[in-house]
C-alpha cells in the first residue's frame, strides 16, 4: 500500500490511484523517433509542486525528456530532489544533478544547454522568472497563476513578443474529465447560448487552512486567493464559455483565520508553529510526514522559511471569504464565491442558457474527521468514524443537464488518470509530448500565456475593486495583451504507423 501524502495540498488519494482511462479524454500520441534527442529540462523552484514534474521527467516521460539541472534559493530542497531522482534511477545515492542559485539561472541555461525551464517558484516571481528564462534562450512551462499583477502580465507579454519564445501554462483543472465534459456540453449547444453562471467553490479546513500557514498568506506573494486559487476557476469559466472577462466587482474579507478573528472568538494563546504540537486540528506537524520534513523542516536553516505557521497568528493579508460579480465580453454574467474554511471541499457550477441549464456538482472531500490525537485525517474514507459523513455527503461528481420542457438527465463523466480530479497525468502528456499528438485536441485544453493573462485578469481586477470599492473594467488594467484574441490550435503530428500510437 502506498503511503498517503500528508501534504494538505496533495491530490485526493482515490483520484491518484486510477489507472484506466477513457479515450475521449486521454489523447493518443505517436511513438517518439528513438534517434531524436530528448528535450533538456531544468526545474526552477524545487518545492512541493516541482515533484510532479521531476517524477514525470524521470518516469513516464523519460523517453522524450531529460532533467539536466535544478535551480532554487534553498539548497536543502534541491538536495531532496537530487536524492529522489537518484532513488528513481536506482542509484546508490543522489543523482548528482547540477544545482544552481537563482542568480545563476542564465548560467545554468547556457552551461546545461537547457531547452525548457519548468517554473514552480512562488507566484510573485513567475513573471520575472519567465522573462529571464526566455531572454536566456529557453522556453518556459509555468505553473498557475501566470503572475499576480498587471505589471507581471506586461512583463510576460513583452518577453514573449521580444524573444518569440514559448510559454506553456499548466492549467491542470481543464484536464479533469468532469470539467472537459462540461465544456463539451456547452459547446454542443445542449443548453443553448449561455446567459449566466453561478460558481461556488469551498475549500475545507485542511486544504483551505493550509494557505494561511505558508507564503500564500501574504498578498504580495500570492496576489490573494483570488489569484492564487481562483485563477484555476476563472480559467475554467473562460474556457467553458470561450469568452473573456470584461468587468469585475468584488467584496471579500478575512473573517475566520488570523489573530483578530481568533481573539474575537475567544481563542487563547497559541504556538507560533504546528510542528511539535499535539491535539490541535489546526496545526500541521512537518515532522510527521517524510516529504514535508525533507522539503521544509530539514531545509529551514538555509532560509528561515516556516511552512507550518499558525493559521490564527497575525500578519495574514489575504481574505478567506470572497464574493464576485463578473461580466463577460459576450454579455454572460457570473456570480462567484470562494470560502476557505468549509467543513467539506468541492464545488458547484451552474450554467444557465437560452435552452436549459447545466449543473456540475463535485464533492472532493465530504468531511474531515479527527484521529485519536486530534489531527485531521486526510483520507476520511479510511476511518470507520467517517461513514455517517460519507452517507450524507458522498464524494463524487455529477453533471446534470436539463433542457426546457424536458426532465433532467445525468451526463456520464469519462474516467481520467492521476491526481487533481484525473487531470494531472493527462496535462503532463500534453506538456511533454504535445508534438507527438496524433489528433488536434477537440477540447482545446493546452494553454498559453494569453490564457494565463485571461485567467488572472479577474483576480487582478478583483483586487483593484477591493481597493477602490468600485467595479473595475479589465481593459483599464493595462495587461499588455488583447485577451479577446484566441490562440491558433496546434497542428497534430504526422501519424507514424498506427501500431506506433501510444497512450503512455
Ligand atoms: N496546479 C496546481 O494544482 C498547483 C498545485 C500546487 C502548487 N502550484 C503552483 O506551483 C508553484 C509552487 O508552489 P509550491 O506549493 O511548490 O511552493 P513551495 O513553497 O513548496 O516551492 C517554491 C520553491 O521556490 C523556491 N524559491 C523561492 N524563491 C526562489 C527564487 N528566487 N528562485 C528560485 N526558486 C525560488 C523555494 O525555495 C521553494 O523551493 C506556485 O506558483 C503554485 O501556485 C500549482
Amino acid at each position: 500500500m502506498t503511503q498517503l501524502d500528508q501534504n494538505p495540498t496533495a491530490p485526493r488519494p482515490d483520484a491518484s490511484s486510477s489507472t484506466s482511462a477513457d479515450p475521449t479524454v486521454v489523447p493518443r500520441f505517436a511513438q517518439p523517433d528513438p534517434s531524436r534527442p530528448r528535450t533538456r529540462y531544468a526545474v526552477l523552484g524545487t518545492g512541493h509542486r516541482a515533484g510532479m514534474y521531476v517524477s514525470a521527467i524521470t518516469g513516464d516521460h523519460a523517453d522524450v525528456a531529460e532533467l539536466v539541472a535544478l535551480c532554487d534559493a534553498n539548497p536543502g530542497r534541491m538536495a531532496f530532489y537530487d536524492a529522489e531522482v537518484g532513488a528513481a534511477l536506482g542509484l546508490d545515492g543522489p543523482a548528482g544533478l547540477p544545482q544552481y542559485a537563482p542568480a545563476d539561472l542564465e548560467r545554468m541555461i547556457a552551461e546545461q544547454r537547457v531547452d525548457v525551464v519548468v517554473v514552480t517558484t512562488p507566484d510573485r516571481l513567475h513573471a520575472e522568472c519567465v522573462a529571464r528564462v526566455q531572454a536566456a534562450g529557453a522556453d518556459a512551462v509555468v505553473e498557475k497563476p501566470l503572475t499576480t499583477t498587471a505589471e507581471g502580465c506586461r512583463t510576460i507579454a513583452d518577453s514573449v513578443a521580444r524573444t518569440g519564445r514559448e510559454v506553456v501554462m499548466t492549467f491542470n483543472y481543464r484536464y479533469a474529465p468532469r470539467n472537459s465534459t462540461l465544456r463539451e456540453v456547452i459547446a454542443s449547444g445542449a443548453i443553448g447560448r449561455p446567459t449566466s453562471v453561478h460558481f461556488e467553490w469551498v475549500l475545507d479546513t485542511v486544504h483551505g487552512a493550509d494557505y494561511f500557514r505558508r507564503w500564500h498568506r501574504e498578498r504580495e506573494n500570492s496576489g490573494s486567493l483570488l489569484i492564487h486559487k481562483s485563477s484555476h476557476h476563472f480559467d475554467l469559466v473562460n474556457w467553458w464559455l470561450d469568452d473573456a472577462p470584461a468587468r469585475v466587482f468584488a467584496s471579500a474579507g478575512l473573517r475566520f483565520y488570523g489573530a483578530e478573528n481568533a481573539a474575537a472568538r475567544g481563542l487563547g494563546e497559541r504556538p507560533e508553529r504546528g510542528t511539535g504540537t499535539s491535539g490541535d486540528p489546526w496545526a500541521l506537524d512537518l515532522a510527521a510526514d517524510r516529504r514535508l520534513k525533507g522539503l521544509y523542516l530539514d531545509a529551514e536553516h538555509h532560509d528561515g522559511y516556516l511552512r507550518d505557521r499558525d493559521v490564527f497568528s497575525g500578519g495574514i493579508t489575504i481574505e478567506d471569504n470572497m464574493s464576485l460579480v463578473v461580466d463577460y465580453r459576450s454579455g454572460v454574467s457570473m456570480t462567484y464565491s470562494l470560502n476557505a474554511h468549509a467543513p467539506w471541499e468541492g464545488y458547484t457550477v451552474s450554467v444557465n442558457g437560452t435552452e436549459g441549464r447545466a449543473e456540475l456538482t463535485v464533492v472532493e472531500r465530504g468531511a474531515i474527521v479527527l484521529d485519536e490525537e486530534g489531527r485531521g485525517v486526510l483520507d476520511p474514507s479510511a476511518t470507520p468514524d467517517a461513514s455517517p459523513a460519507a452517507e450524507s455527503r458522498p464524494e463524487g461528481e455529477r453533471l446534470v443537464v436539463q433542457r426546457h420542457w424536458e426532465a433532467a438527465r445525468e451526463v456520464p463523466i469519462p474516467r481520467g488518470i492521476g491526481g487533481h480530479g484525473g487531470g494531472d497525468a493527462i496535462l503532463l502528456m500534453d506538456v511533454f509530448r504535445r508534438d507527438l499528438r496524433l489528433e488536434a485536441d477537440p477540447l482545446g485544453r493546452a494553454a498559453d500565456s494569453i490564457d494565463g493573462v485571461r485567467a488572472v485578469a479577474v483576480g487582478i481586477a478583483a483586487n483593484e475593486s477591493l481597493r477602490t470599492g468600485q467595479a473595475v473594467l479589465v481593459d483599464d488594467l493595462g495587461l499588455g495583451v488583447d485577451i479577446s484574441r484566441r490562440a491558433e490550435p496546434a497542428e497534430p503530428a504526422e501519424p507514424t504507423a498506427p501500431a506506433a500510437a501510444s497512450r503512455v
